[in-house]
């Protein structure tokens, strides 16, 4: 049954069944996360735990960890926090608390993160606002939120037809739902909801009418090997680089 006009609950129904159904191998069947990526990802909270304040690391949408475990020692408290409570009971020790929860209802204190971060998630939600409010709430003034890896939508627009041959030989979609007979094609699509671009513009404004203060960069770190000897940790911009990287500061 294909769902003509999803709604929020349609897309963090499709989110939490996907990843439930992958909780045991998400990492393999992404086939993105490794070494590299995570020390790249360990210098960004370094960088970040430094200038903001290293009490509590947030990571919303946390999946398997990969951001939290890199927090590790950089932080007095790490909190993995996922819509998903299979992945977050699969992936065992990742952080010091872990916290099956929606990102547009955050059961954490008002001002009282250092550092919220936010890896390949926002391709996943239907719209950001909620959980930019969330992020707004929980920060403490001069924290810092950091979004990374999501799909940039002026670059999409700009190169939709290599990207579409790109996609068709990564198959990204056929290894999830040959993973799982819990997946199905609709489910994976309404997962990655927003797969065709983030409309960065539209969420820099989200987090300003919060009273964030927000940089947007350009980058293709993380996404292949190649592509990182290619372009390594250079900025690109807007439009000529596919991963779309926010800093906000809470005012
Ligand atoms: C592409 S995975 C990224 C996982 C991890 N951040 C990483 O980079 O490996 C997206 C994650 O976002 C979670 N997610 C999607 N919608 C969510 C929501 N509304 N609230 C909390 N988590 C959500 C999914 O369950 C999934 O674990």
């Amino acid at each position: 049954m294909t769902i003509a006009c999803p709604t929020a609950t349609d897309v963090k129904r499709a989110n939490r069944r996907l990843y439930d159904a992958v909780a045991d191998g998400y990492e393999v069947v992404d086939g993105r996360r490794n070494e590299a990526l995570a020390q790249w990802i360990r210098g960004r909270l370094s960088r970040l735990a430094d200038a903001h304040g290293c009490g509590r690391l947030l990571d919303l949408g946390s999946g398997s960890g990969v951001v939290t475990r890199e927090g590790r020692g950089l932080f007095d408290q790490t909190i993995a926090l996922d819509l998903s409570p299979a992945i977050l009971a699969e992936a065992g020790d990742i952080a010091d608390a872990r916290v099956a929860a929606d990102t547009d209802a955050l059961p954490i204190a008002d001002a009282s993160v250092d550092v919220v971060t936010c890896f390949a998630v926002l391709h996943h939600l239907f719209d950001a606002a909620g959980l930019v409010r969330e992020v707004a709430r929980v920060l403490k003034p001069g924290g810092v939120f950091w979004s990374d890896h999501d799909m940039d939508l002026t670059f999409y627009n700009r190169f939709r037809w290599p990207l579409r041959v790109y996609r068709r030989l990564r198959a990204a979609d056929v290894k999830y739902v040959r993973a799982s007979t819990d997946i199905d094609a609709e489910t994976y699509a309404l997962a990655e909801f927003r797969e065709d671009g983030v409309d960065g513009s539209r969420v820099m404004g989200q987090l300003r009418d919060a009273r964030l203060r927000p940089e947007a960069k350009f980058h293709w770190f993380g996404l292949t090997g190649l592509t990182n000897s290619l372009f390594g940790e250079r900025s690109s911009a807007r439009g000529w680089a596919p991963l779309l990287s926010i800093t906000a500061v809470r005012e």
